[in-house]
């Protein structure tokens, strides 16, 4: 047995590989998703009583973090379905002897779980091997009337617009691969969360997403038809043209800038992706506990909200233009009157709500 210590959690697990054949699952690229899973709790609940689930628990590591690291945390359930996986987490939850948070464990497929416990949760996670899409309207009945709710989703290739096919069949959006793909992947998952949470009349408003070898979204849940409707409309297809880059939440037909063929993205969530308010609650939180990786929060809380970023890279392959420095477009597309930012989802995008025609004359 390997001892792994993470945050002010510490679990043992098998020596292997990290795959999903492993007897129990701990990946510690996922730290950092854990980290910040940490923190937006923290501000969620803000020192109040919490029932929480972790229905994939692998190791049980995230449980333990919870327990130890976010005050309020009254009671987990912590369940894997996998028989090896529930001996390890077994052992490293009785292990840790923790004395202020009950911690249960089962071993049961997870949607029995959110059958059994209707209303209970203020907080599930679900982390799963791959899409989440099989686990989020069953697990909107668990949630009490306002929650919050998490998924993380590692099937990069279907969200992001590179296996088409895979992400209609799973997904129902249609997509493909764009120059914006890593915003495209966050905007897939928030939809399939809000349309299978729309099913039971839930709710879901992202508070944070981000994007690394996985997409995660943290959002705030409710129990109502009304603003579950209203989201609904934020839902729109979007034309692209795959030729001049150009993109619209307008109508199908001919691109106006080149005369090609748009091709419809979505439908997708058009909305918001961060919650400025909560985001910098979770900032103040994180460095108020000495915490160091907040690059890429301190990144979202500059980035704009007008959906899709544009990739100057792409742009200046296409135009021929020779390239300039990413602040220099910024500012000359603040001079022309236009809000432009970075963005924290890449590098070398930026997010500006000005028409295509003015982005090419500020390249
Ligand atoms: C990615 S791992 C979980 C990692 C863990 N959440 C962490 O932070 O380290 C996914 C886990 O879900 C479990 N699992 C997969 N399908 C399940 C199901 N339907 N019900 C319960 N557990 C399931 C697997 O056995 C595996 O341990
Ligand atoms: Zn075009």
């Amino acid at each position: 047995m390997v001892r792994i210590t993470e945050g002010k959690a510490a679990i043992e697990i098998p020596k292997q590989p990290v795959t999903r054949k492993a007897e129990a699952f701990y990946n510690p690229e996922m730290e950092y998703q854990r980290d910040i899973t940490m923190s937006a709790l923290r501000v969620f609940g803000n020192g109040k009583d919490m029932y929480v689930c972790d229905p994939l628990a692998g190791t049980g590591i995230r449980s333990l973090r919870m327990a130890a690291e976010v005050p309020g945390v009254k009671s987990i359930l912590a369940n894997d379905m996998s028989e090896s996986a529930f001996a390890v987490l077994k052992k490293n939850i009785i292990n840790a002897r923790i004395k202020d948070t009950e911690i249960y464990v089962s071993n049961r497929h997870a949607r029995d779980i959110f059958q059994e416990n209707m209303n209970a949760f203020d907080f599930i996670d679900i982390d799963p091997f791959g899409s989440p899409i099989g686990f989020l309207t069953v697990s909107a009945s668990s949630l009490k009337n306002r929650a919050l709710f998490a998924a993380t989703a590692t099937d990069t290739g279907a969200l992001c617009g590179a296996f088409p096919k895979t992400c209609l069949n799973r997904y129902s959006i249609k997509s493909f691969k764009t120059d914006f793909f890593k915003e495209v992947g966050i905007r897939t998952l928030i939809t399939a969360v809000m349309t299978e949470m729309a099913e039971e009349g839930v709710s879901f408003e992202p508070m944070y997403s981000h994007a690394n070898h996985y997409f995660r979204v943290i959002g705030i849940t409710r129990r109502s038809a009304k603003k579950t409707a209203e989201q609904r409309k934020l839902v729109k297809d979007i034309y692209y043209c795959s030729m001049c880059l150009f993109r619209s939440a307008g109508s199908a037909g001919k691109c106006p800038e080149c005369g090609s063929n748009l091709n419809a993205i979505g439908p997708l969530w058009t909305g918001k992706i961060i919650d400025r308010a909560f985001c910098r609650k979770m900032l103040n939180d994180l460095e108020s506990n000495g915490y160091k990786k907040t690059k890429e929060l301190s990144m979202a809380l500059e980035d704009g909200d007008s959906p899709f970023f544009y990739d100057l890279h792409k742009l200046y392959n296409l135009t021929k233009k020779t390239p300039q420095k990413i602040r220099d477009v910024i500012g000359c597309l603040e001079e022309n009157g236009f809000k432009a930012t970075r963005t924290y989802l890449s590098g070398t995008g930026i997010r500006t709500e000005a028409p295509y025609g003015k982005i090419i004359n500020c390249l």
